[in-house]
């Protein structure tokens, strides 16, 4: 299959859209509050192809979705408030920001570098069913190009992404129009208050309901003046020098590209995908070696390279 092909989503089409998901392709698929754009939340560079396809500036974190409560706690670390609201709205509408599990498998790109994760099981029998065939946790943000509305049909996916040939969905899974409409309700449970990070789906007062009280959050991740801003990206607690092109004493070099030969290298190849998938495991075995310095070389600030870009420049100007 060469370009993007839209197919009524049934037992076939999920059985191959699971198929593409285990390879390592994008896969856009209905849940009850929008489409989201699909890969194997487990391959860094499954994850990586989802910003190219959105053509996305920044590293923003990505949801991954699960298909019950169960398989959560394989990824993520559920204290009892998320455990709470865990029981009691899903599968729906609610996203909950908890610690990585150790050994969670899951690709560093998905949690944009940080020790957190988003976990949902959406509400809808196909994303379920997707989910279940895959058996692979799936990261899925928005299927729409970057600063674009959200997708409540397969044709918006289809009209706002690239084709499969320029990076886009293999397959989109079309099951009409979805229910909600509206992103999920993201909280964060990794302190001992839960945070309301974005509103969405489920209310507030519902949330708070169950936990108690629910903390207003500052609203960072969902500003739609500064999408990706999250002020708690990680950063390599190392500084970085940006467009170098060797490491001085006490230094280490990330490389990029085939004209260097040093150890760590984002992508010996020169490829963009690669390089972005490899960027946060690299600046965190770089940061846990202690150097004095982590010398990064120039990065073609096009495509992905823009986001790796922007990323590293925040890391170096702190
Ligand atoms: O309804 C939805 O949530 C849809 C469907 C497809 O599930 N997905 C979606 O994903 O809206 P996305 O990537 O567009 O939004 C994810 C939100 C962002 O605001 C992001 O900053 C936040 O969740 N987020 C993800 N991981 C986070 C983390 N580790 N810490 C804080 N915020 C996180
Ligand atoms: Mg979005």
């Amino acid at each position: 299959m060469i370009d993007t092909s839209i197919v009524p989503a049934d037992e076939s089409s999920i059985a191959e859209a699971a198929r593409l998901i285990r390879i390592g392709k994008l896969v856009a698929f209905p849940t009850e509050t929008v489409y989201g754009l699909g890969a194997d939340a487990t391959q860094e560079d499954a994850v990586a192809r989802i910003f190219a396809a959105k053509g996305r500036p920044h590293f923003n974190p990505l949801i991954v979705h699960v298909p019950n409560v169960t398989t959560a706690r394989r990824y993520g670390v559920l204290n009892d408030r998320a455990e709470a609201v865990a029981a009691a709205f899903w599968p729906g509408a609610l996203t909950l920001v908890v610690p990585r599990a150790t050994d969670s498998g899951l690709s560093h790109l998905v949690s944009a570098g940080l020790d957190t994760v988003a976990l949902r099981v959406p509400d809808h029998p196909i994303g379920h069913a997707l989910l279940k065939a895959a058996e692979r946790p799936i990261a899925a943000p928005s299927a729409n190009r970057s600063g674009a509305v959200s997708p409540t049909t397969a044709r918006h996916v289809f009209q706002s992404l690239p084709t499969a040939a320029d990076g886009g969905p293999t397959l989109i899974l079309d099951d009409g129009p979805c229910r909600v409409g509206l992103e999920s309700t993201v909280v964060d449970c990794t302190t001992d208050t839960v945070t309301l990070l974005r509103p969405g789906g489920v209310t507030a007062e519902d949330i708070a309901n169950i936990v108690g009280s629910l903390t207003e959050g500052d609203d960072r991740t969902s500003s739609p003046r500064s999408p990706g801003m999250l002020e708690s990206h990680y950063a390599p607690t190392t500084p970085l020098r940006l467009d170098a092109n060797t490491a001085e004493d006490g230094a280490v070099l990330i490389g990029f590209g085939p004209a260097v030969s040093c150890r760590l290298n984002l992508s010996p190849t020169g490829d963009l995908i690669e390089a972005a998938a490899n960027l946060f495991a690299l600046l965190h075995t770089a940061d846990a070696e202690g150097h004095t310095c982590i010398a990064v070389m120039p990065i073609p600030d096009h495509g992905l390279g823009r986001a790796i870009n922007d990323r590293l420049r925040r890391a170096a100007h702190r």
